[in-house]
């Protein structure tokens, strides 16, 4: 299995699977010098799930981290960090009644086809979402590099099916209530309207999508690779790599299409002596390299796949038609926890770009 490898400088590999020992992250080439704890990475993976509420799976476990390379005195030293969170809360019987009904929507069918059946099936194996606990560790790495040059990113829900946040947020607000909604809304009277239409579709026994928006503050202008290591062109094949994404889009994005030139294009003016944009149409990137203003990019995420409603699927032993409802533990919606995932992936490729860009160095003095 190829592919499990993102990065040029900054370069991340996952591995581990939903049922297996653990899920771990590689992450090669970080900077020597900065500090580092398995703390900073814990925080970042608590982030993940909204507790005490209904509308998260009952596979809840508190993943616990260990860094097992590459930091020494509280410093990362320019080795691979290595860190991994053993899996607990695996229940794989579950998954045996399953192992030849592909569920709609997820990856059994063609994972199946892909690896002959030698893939790992239980939990969707390298196809689950508890993979993205490897993105959240590398991103959390990313962020604490990033947080030197006060580059800040941050997402928030702005959708659940069809509740949307119409209120516009200040960065203030999104910084301190994202965490306190359990499905990762800044406004609370959207959160709790988002909250609810999600348990009313677990009560019919479906599953409901959404729409994240994620924004990176003081990311300096002119970083990215372009022709094909565009900064956009980046950002957004990581975000495809997140499971139940299915669309991606930067500033004004589809809309733009509609638009005039003359409403689309970003005038610029000076602002405390520097170059901005009195409008962030593009997003903050143009021609595939940051502008200086915020980038601003929003992602479609899907129903969750797994749902107990009884649907047609095929029966892949006696190729004859069939039925599954979906036992087992999925969460009803999965935007709250990719809410840090959304965070982590854009924290990764702008480490990324960064370093190729020269703007962090590879080792941090100044940190001592
Ligand atoms: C954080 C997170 C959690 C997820 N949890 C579930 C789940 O509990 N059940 C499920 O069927 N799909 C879940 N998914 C989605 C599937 O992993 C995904 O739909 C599947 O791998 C097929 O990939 P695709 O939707 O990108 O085509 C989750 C995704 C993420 C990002």
């Amino acid at each position: 299995m190829a592919g499990n490898s993102i990065g040029k400088e900054f370069v991340a590999t996952s591995f581990g699977e939903s049922h297996g020992k653990c899920i771990g992250v590689l992450v090669d080439g970080c900077p020597a010098g900065l500090s580092l704890s398995e703390e900073d990475i814990q925080s970042e993976l608590d982030k993940r799930i909204p507790l005490g509420t209904g509308i998260v799976s009952a596979r809840i476990e508190r993943d616990v981290v260990k860094i097992l390379s590459g930091v020494f005195n509280g410093f990362t030293t320019g080795a691979p960090i290595c860190t991994l969170v053993r899996n607990k809360a695996a229940v794989p019987a579950e998954y045996d009644a399953m192992r030849n009904l592909p569920r709609p929507g997820h990856a059994d069918y063609t994972a199946q086809i892909r690896y002959g059946g030698f893939s790992d099936h239980r939990g969707g194996g390298r196809f689950s979402g508890r993979v993205t606990v490897a993105l959240v560790m590398a991103g959390s790495i990313a962020k604490k590099l990033l947080g030197l040059f006060r580059i800040e990113v941050l997402a928030y829900t702005i959708a659940i099916g069809d509740v949307k946040l119409i209120k516009s947020m200040s960065v203030d607000e999104i910084r301190r209530d994202t965490y306190r909604s359990p499905v990762r809304c800044p406004d609370l009277s959207s959160s709790k309207a988002m909250e609810n239409s999600i348990l009313k579709v677990k009560d019919e026994g479906d599953s409901v999508g959404g729409m994240i928006e994620c924004v990176a503050l003081n990311v300096p202008a002119g970083v990215g690779d372009p022709l094909f290591d565009s900064l956009d062109a980046d950002i957004a094949k990581m975000l495809f790599n997140i499971p139940a994404v299915k669309g991606v889009e930067f500033g004004a994005g589809f809309k733009s299409a509609q638009l005039k030139g003359s409403e689309n294009n970003d005038p610029y003016v000076i602002e405390n002596g520097r170059i901005a944009t009195l409008t962030n149409n593009s997003g903050g990137i143009l021609g595939g390299l940051s502008t200086g203003m915020p980038i601003l990019v929003r992602v479609a995420i899907k129903p969750t796949p797994s749902i107990s409603k009884k649907q047609g699927t095929v029966n892949l032993l006696n190729m004859e038609e069939a039925y599954i409802q979906v036992k087992g533990r999925h969460d009803p919606c999965v935007v709250p926890k990719a809410v840090p995932v959304v965070e982590s992936a854009v924290a990764i490729v702008l480490a990324d770009h960064m370093l190729r860009a020269g703007i962090i160095p590879r080792v941090l003095k100044e940190q001592k």
